[in-house]
Order: C-alpha cells, then sequence, then structure tokens
C-alpha cells in the first residue's frame, strides 16, 4: 500500500524489521488522524506478515512527534469528540501481538510521548524531549498520557510533568524509567534494529507470550498476573519442538517460523 504520511521499510539483515517512520516533517509529524489511521494499518500489516518479527515506530531527528495535530483538533466540541470516539483508534496499537519499539529522536509531546508509551520499548536518542504540554493549551493527556506514565516513573515525577508541561531531556527520561536506552542521534536507529533483530531471533509465539505476560503486570492484581504468567509458563511447554530444540541445544531458527 502506498501512504502519504508515513513512509514503510522492511530492515535488518533478515528482513525481518518492520519499520514505520511517521513522515509529516512540516508539522513536526503531529499525529492528524489519517497519520494516525495509516499507522494502525501498518501495524496490522507487519503483524499479519509472517516475515515479520519485530516493529520499530521513529519519526526524525527533529521530532518522533510533537503531539497530536492540534489544527485538527482546535473546532472539536465534545459533542463530536463523544460522537466521532475522538483518538479511540489509537489503542489498537496496544493490540499487536509483536513487539513494537519506538525509537525517539527530537520532539516526543503529547500524543507523540503517549505513541511512544503505547510501545513495548523506549530507545531514545540524546537530543530527544519527552513531555505533555497539553496543559499549556487548556486539555489534558488523551491518549493515554495520564495513565501510562505514572506507570513507568511514578506518581510524583508523572504529576510533574502533567501539571507543569515541562520536558524532560532523553537522560532525565532514562533515570526515570521511562527510556530503556540512550543513544547518540545518529546511531539510535541502527541501535534499535539491532534491538529488533535479537528479539527476532526467538521463536514469534514465545515472543508473543513473554508479551503478553509483562503486559498483564499493568493490568491485574500480583495474585491473578502471577496465576496468568504460570498459565502461559505451563503452555510453553505445549510447544514441543521449542523446548527439545532448546535443550538439545538446536539452532533456535529452526522453530522460529511461528509454526509449533
Ligand atoms: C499541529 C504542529 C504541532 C502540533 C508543531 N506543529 N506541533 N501542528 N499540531 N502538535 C507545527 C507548527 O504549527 C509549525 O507549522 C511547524 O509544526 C513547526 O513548529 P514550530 O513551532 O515552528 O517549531 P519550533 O519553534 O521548533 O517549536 C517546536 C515545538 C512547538 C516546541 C515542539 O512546535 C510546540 O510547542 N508544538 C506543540 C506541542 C504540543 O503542545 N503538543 C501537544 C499537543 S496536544 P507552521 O505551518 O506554523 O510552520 C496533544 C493532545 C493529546 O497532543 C491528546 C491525545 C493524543
Amino acid at each position: 500500500p502506498s501512504y502519504e504520511n508515513i513512509i514503510v521499510d522492511v530492515v535488518g539483515t533478515k528482513k525481518n524489521v518492520g519499520l514505520i517512520q511517521l513522515n509529516r516533517p512540516k508539522a513536526l509529524n503531529a499525529l492528524c488522524k489519517p497519520l494516525f489511521q495509516e499507522i494502525g494499518k501498518a501495524v496490522k500489516d507487519f503483524e499479519n506478515n509472517d516475515s515479520i518479527a519485530t516493529i520499530i515506530i521513529t519519526g526524525n531527528e527533529k521530532a518522533f512527534a510533537a503531539g497530536a495535530d492540534i489544527k485538527e483538533m482546535q473546532n472539536n466540541t465534545y459533542s463530536t469528540n463523544q460522537k466521532q470516539g475522538f483518538l479511540q483508534e489509537w489503542e489498537d496499537i496496544s493490540n499487536c501481538g509483536k513487539p513494537i519499539i519506538a525509537a525517539v529522536n527530537g520532539f516526543a509531546l503529547g500524543g507523540g510521548c503517549e505513541l511512544a508509551m503505547l510501545c513495548d520499548i523506549i530507545y531514545a536518542g540524546e537530543k530527544a524531549k519527552f513531555g505533555q504540554p497539553e496543559i499549556n493549551i487548556g486539555t489534558i493527556p488523551g491518549a493515554g498520557g495520564t495513565q501510562r506514565l505514572p506507570r513507568y516513573v511514578g506518581k510524583s515525577k508523572a504529576m510533574e510533568i502533567v501539571l507543569t508541561g515541562n520536558f524532560i531531556d532523553a537522560h532525565e527520561a532514562e533515570k526515570m524509567g521511562l527510556v530503556s536506552r540512550v543513544f547518540p542521534v545518529d546511531k539510535l536507529l541502527e541501535e534499535t534494529i539491532k534491538l529488533a533483530e535479537r528479539i527476532g531471533t526467538h521463536s514469534p509465539l514465545i515472543v508473543k507470550m513473554a508479551k503478553q505476560a509483562v503486559n498483564q503486570a499493568y493490568e491485574t492484581t500480583l495474585r491473578s498476573g502471577l496465576q496468568y504468567e504460570k498459565s502461559l509458563f505451563y503452555g510453553t511447554f505445549a510447544t514441543v519442538s521449542t523446548i527439545y530444540g532448546e535443550f538439545h541445544g538446536e539452532d533456535r531458527a529452526n522453530y522460529s517460523n511461528g509454526i509449533f
């Protein structure tokens, strides 16, 4: 498919990494509805493509994404938001079974920060800036910012970020646990691809189960999360050839086609 607001590519030495680059540079990749619909479609296509193991979402050096498109939403009313379910399609990304990594250079603000947090892992370039500046324009985060940010960084820091609208830089973001690693700007994408390829050496079925299990930690109590983990863990033993292959030191890649 051809897209207007994103560039889609398949990268990595084994061509098993799906790359989605946001491409509205003049608007700092502001997340207008067509852009978001295209991200959703690209993610779905990669998820359904058996040769893709991992997905990366990135922007450019100036901006990952500077937020929801302010020009598009400024005339919204309470009533139109309700009727259209404004921003509801964003959650589709979090339903993807394959790992999604955000590679953030430049601004990740408002909806841009929320998009990064919808991903499973965030890597950042050292000039990245994160923030939830919605309060500056008389609104609040609307795509998970008030819910996911405290789960990443705790209540006090999340409150500070949401109530001030101040930006935090990549190193602060790493220190508070929002970002897992920081790289020089021009190394970010290649390091992110390496991570994606590393994940892609494992059984896709087991990767999916591992992702589901970790995500459950954010959905439930400890006791039922541990139960959920156990049942998935026991379930991995039903993927006989994987366990057998591992046990006998066979090449994992033999079991990486998703058919067990
Ligand atoms: C629409 C945007 C935009 C946005 C930037 N642009 N952010 N357009 N929506 N969120 C456009 C500008 O209008 C301008 O277009 C062009 O991108 C370049 O921006 P400048 O401001 O000239 O760049 P700079 O001076 O470098 O400042 C960068 C910036 C600033 C600090 C990131 O652009 C900024 O503060 N942007 C808004 C950030 C923000 O408030 N985000 C939260 C949005 S609310 P023209 O055509 O004028 O040259 C939100 C709600 C979340 O996300 C709800 C759930 C998703």
